[in-house]
This record gives C-alpha cells, structure tokens and sequence, in this order.
C-alpha cells in the first residue's frame, strides 16, 4: 500500500536532532513554553517575515486567541468559506458570533473576493437577493454587525488577499488569514503567515510543518495584538502569573513539541522545494491521461504550499469510480471535504440549505485528494497515476 503521507521517512532524516532535542527538554525540567519555545518563535518569524510569531496549543487555539483579542462575541458577524475545516467556523460560534458564509472561487477553492463584497453588502443592507444570509427573521439579521474575515489557504494555496484585504478595508473589516494548511505558501513573494494583519497556522502532525502533537502560531507585525496574544493563550495574564487582566485560555505550546519543530523547520523549505516536485511531475503525468480530471490552479503569483493535492472528477459516480479504482490498485484517496460547513449539523441553527452556496457544493461532490508529500518518489507518482488507466 502507497502511504497517504510518509511522516516515517521524515523522521529518519531528522530523528538524531529531534531526539537530542527532545532528551534535553526532559532533563530540562521546563516543559510548557521556556527556551525552547521562544527559539522555536524566533524562527518562525524569521522565516514568515513577520515581526512576531505566537505559538500556541493549536491551530483551533490560534484562531480562537486571535478573534478573542478583536473581542468577537455575540452579534457579530465573520465571513468565511464553507469550504474548509470545521474549526475554521467552529471558532466564530463557539464565541457566540455568527460565521456568514460565502462561496468559493471553483479554480482555486478559496472564497471569492467578489462574493464576499456581495455579502458584506448584503448584511449591511438587508437585500438578500444575491447571497445566502443565515435564514433568518430581517430583525434578527439586522441585529448582527459585520466584523471581520476569516480566510483560508486550502490545500497550501494562498487565498486572493490582495482583493480580500481591499474588499475589508472598503468595509471596515479585519482579515484573519487562516494558514492552517498554507503556511510555507507565497503570494507575489511574501509568505502565508504574512499576508493578513493576523494569521494563524496549525502544527497538526498532517500539516506542511506538523509536530507530533497538537501545536500552532499566530504572526502579526503589531506590538499591541502579539501582546494580547500572549496574555490570551495564557489565561488573560497581566504582568505576573498571578494578575489576570482579561479572560483567556490554557493555549500554551509545550517544550517538546517546539523541540520536535525547529528541526522540522531547518528543512521545511526543502521539502517545500519536493512538494513542488511532486505537484509537478502528476500535472505533466495526469494531463497525458485520457481521464477526466481536473488538477489543481496555481495562478501567476502564487506558491502553494501543497498541503494537498486535489483532483477534480467530472461528478459524484466518476468521482466513487475513480476511488474504487484507485483502492484496488493499493492507493488510498481522502475526500477533503465531503460536506461543506453550511450543511452540517452544528450550523444548523443558520437555516441553510442544499444550493445556498453551489460552488463549495458541486467541488465537495466532485473532489478528491491524492497522496502528497515530500518523499513521494516519481516512481510511485508514476505507480499511482497508472492506477487510473
Ligand atoms: C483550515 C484549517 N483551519 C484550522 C485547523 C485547525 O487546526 P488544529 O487541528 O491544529 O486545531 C485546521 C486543521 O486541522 C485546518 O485545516
């Protein structure tokens, strides 16, 4: 069986540093942030090109400590894809705001700026008749103000910030670039991490630079906002320990995992270097196939991280046949993501329904995510492309 992704091979490369590391954080005594972290810290910002990087316990943690530091909360309203990981919408209620969805560019699978506008307008006027608002009473809508935005970079590829950043300056809005899988991506140069006021990444061990646990960063170039995060991922600290300012969370990175990343980061922009290899060679390969499929956009300008590589099929049954195909010859297949956000179960207070967002719809039909990562050999590209024949 070809594995989905190869974190083994990986470890192989580094294991002497990581377990050096690792070993020296256990006889440290200092387990939760200390010098490791703020190491860890320093490099990120480095490489991000930002001012300051945050760790935290997690990507979901990011995105919470960054929303709670804009004081997002009931009556509020964040626009964001329903194309994505629950937990990027998840945040936005679990704070008591309302996630407003908008749909996807079908190329890119990121939120279309042009929609967006659309429904930032659309909220503020009460004229529902080019987008789907929650479906609820003109009085209840009313009540919600917009606040901000929560872009993301699905599948490594940046989202459209140069539109997306115009469009919430136009409204009064502030973008949350939420990097989760883009991180070590690039828009016209400048890295994913960087391309927002504030952004947040994941270090789930699955991630583009994953640790071996849960882990996560905010960037921002702001003094202010990088201090209130660091007060909020440690429960509102103030000064001390003990003075508590604000509500916060248990939102820490621990020792080990920063000594787990910063060997993962000496050699992230290398294996960056292999995904694009990777990507390559099943473009050049699944292009010459007689198959219906369409493989991923990278517009002029952008670097995609590759977090994943997804593939197109022509519908629903193409797409099963495809699979069936595929899992016969030994190559496992993901589907990210089958429901989009506005159909599932925790959103149904929204009052959505199949056909409010059609672009997210038709690609969660249709899409599906080969083997991706940076050890993956053209032998086995070439083993898993012939699989489709
Ligand atoms: C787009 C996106 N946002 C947020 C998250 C949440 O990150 P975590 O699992 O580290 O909480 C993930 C990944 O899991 C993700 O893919």
């Amino acid at each position: 069986m070809v594995p989905f992704i190869d974190l083994n091979s990986q470890f192989k490369r580094i294991q002497s540093d990581v377990e050096e590391r690792v070993l020296a954080v256990l006889r440290s005594g200092q387990y939760i942030l200390g010098p490791e972290v703020a190491a860890l810290e320093q490099q990120l910002a480095e490489f991000t090109g930002v001012k300051h990087a945050i760790s935290c316990a997690s990507g979901t943690d990011a995105l919470m400590i960054a929303l709670m530091a804009e004081g997002i909360g009931p009556g509020d309203a964040v626009f964001t894809t329903p194309f994505t990981f629950f937990a990027t919408a998840e945040v936005i209620a679990l704070l008591g705001a309302t996630p407003i969805f908008v749909d996807i560019d079908p190329e890119t699978f990121n939120i279309d700026p042009a929609a967006l506008d659309k429904a930032i307008t659309a909220l503020k006027t009460g004229d529902t008749s080019c987008t789907a608002l929650p479906k609820w009473s003109a009085e209840k809508l009313a009540v919600l103000k917009p606040r901000g935005i929560i872009a993301v970079d699905l599948f490594g590829l940046p989202a459209d910030y140069g539109q997306i950043n115009a469009v919430a300056e136009r409204h009064g809005l502030f973008v949350l670039e939420d990097a989760a899988q883009g991180y070590g991506g690039k828009l016209n140069g400048l890295r994913a991490g960087a391309l927002a006021k504030v952004a947040c990444t994941s270090f789930f061990p699955a991630k583009p630079l994953g640790c071996y646990g849960d882990g996560g960063a905010l960037f921002t170039d702001d003094d202010t906002l990088a201090d209130l995060f660091r007060s909020i991922r440690v429960h509102g600290q103030g000064s001390d320990r003990y003075e508590n300012v604000r509500l916060g969370i248990t939102g820490r990175l621990d020792a080990i995992q920063a000594a787990v990343l910063i060997p993962k980061l000496a050699i992230f922009q290398d294996e960056l270097d292999a995904r694009q290899r990777v990507a390559a060679t099943y473009n050049r390969l699944l292009a010459a196939l007689d198959v219906e499929l369409i493989t991923p956009t990278v517009p002029n300008g952008y670097y995609s991280a590759w977090a994943q590589y997804s593939v197109l099929a022509s519908n629903a049954a193409a797409r099963q046949a495809l699979m069936d195909k595929l899992k016969a010859a030994g190559i496992p297949t993901m589907i990210y993501y089958p429901k989009p956000l506005h159909l599932q179960k925790a959103f149904e207070n929204l009052g959505h329904q199949p056909g409010d967002f059609p672009l997210s719809e038709s690609v969660a039909e249709r899409i599906f995510s080969l083997p991706m990562h940076p050890y993956l050999d053209d032998a086995t590209i070439a083993q898993i492309v012939s699989a489709f024949k």
